[in-house]
């Protein structure tokens, strides 16, 4: 078999929703998002949830990462059951393991790249100088070791996604969630953000998770879900845009 090996030491699933339920009120009524929905996410791979715009992309994600609660089902994260643990100890996980990564990159207007990058570090209790040294190496791992004294204005936005990227990369979180994160690019700065986030989950061995409805972005993944009201529709795994197995979620 043609797959890439999982480089992780924990060989089974990073994240796993049972039977995902999530209603939301539109008025009077009652919309089902998620339709007991589950799947697993494996480490070291890239794995982009796809499907159309409403599906319950950006809602799945939101679970998984312990942002929202499921109205039924289960979350599992790490080992750790998400679904039933209490605010603080959901605000702590995400701190210790989770980076995100926005369609709108989320940076602060008045600090520099890097103090964007430390900002996180500091909450995680890292002193100053060692804050500042990994912020300089997260941002040169994206290629803007340059840039690092720049604010949010003085940067394209490729080089503003590169930045998130990297704020959510230096705390060396297990998880990576990205929401549409080439939504708001050119092609050519899509391309790059992609094969970032791509090489972070092979070299590091994090799980990366991506969910969005650009179709560029399909053939760059090395797993693929497809979603349609509210459940997977289709899971398989592929190598350079051709498929290579079924995935069982
Ligand atoms: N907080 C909320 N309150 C009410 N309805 C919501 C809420 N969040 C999402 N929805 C609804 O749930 C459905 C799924 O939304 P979601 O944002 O998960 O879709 P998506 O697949 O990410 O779409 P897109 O590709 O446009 O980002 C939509 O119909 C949306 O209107
Ligand atoms: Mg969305």
């Amino acid at each position: 078999m043609n797959r890439i090996p999982v480089r992780s030491q924990d060989h089974g699933a990073s994240l796993r929703g049972e039977g995902l339920v999530k209603n939301f009120a539109s008025g009077a009524v009652q919309v089902q998002v998620l339709r007991g929905l589950s799947l697993t996410i494996d480490p070291g791979e890239l794995t982009l949830v796809s499907g159309p715009s409403g599906c319950g992309k950006s809602t799945l994600l939101a679970l998984l990462s312990g942002l929202l609660r499921p109205d039924a089902g289960e979350v599992h994260a790490l080992g750790e059951k998400l679904s039933g643990s209490s605010k603080q100890a959901l605000d702590r996980f995400r701190l210790q393991h989770t980076g995100f990564v926005f369609q709108g990159f989320n940076l602060f207007p008045a600090l520099t790249a890097s103090e964007q990058v430390e900002l996180p570090l500091g909450y995680l209790g890292l002193r100053r100088e060692e804050a500042r040294d990994r912020a300089r190496e997260a941002l040169e791992e994206v290629g803007l070791g340059q840039r690092a004294a720049m604010r949010p204005e003085q940067l394209s936005g490729g080089e503003k996604q590169r930045v998130a990227i990297a704020r959510a990369l230096a705390k060396s979180p297990q998880l990576l969630f990205a929401d549409e994160p080439t939504s708001a690019l050119d092609a050519e700065n899509g391309q790059r953000v992609i094969d970032l986030l791509h090489r972070i989950a092979r070299n590091r061995g994090t799980t990366v998770l991506c969910v969005s409805h650009d179709p560029r972005l399909v053939r760059h993944a090395d797993r693929v879900l497809t979603m349609q009201d509210g459940r997977i529709e289709a899971d398989w795994r592929q190598r350079n845009g051709s498929p290579i197995e079924e995935a069982h979620a």
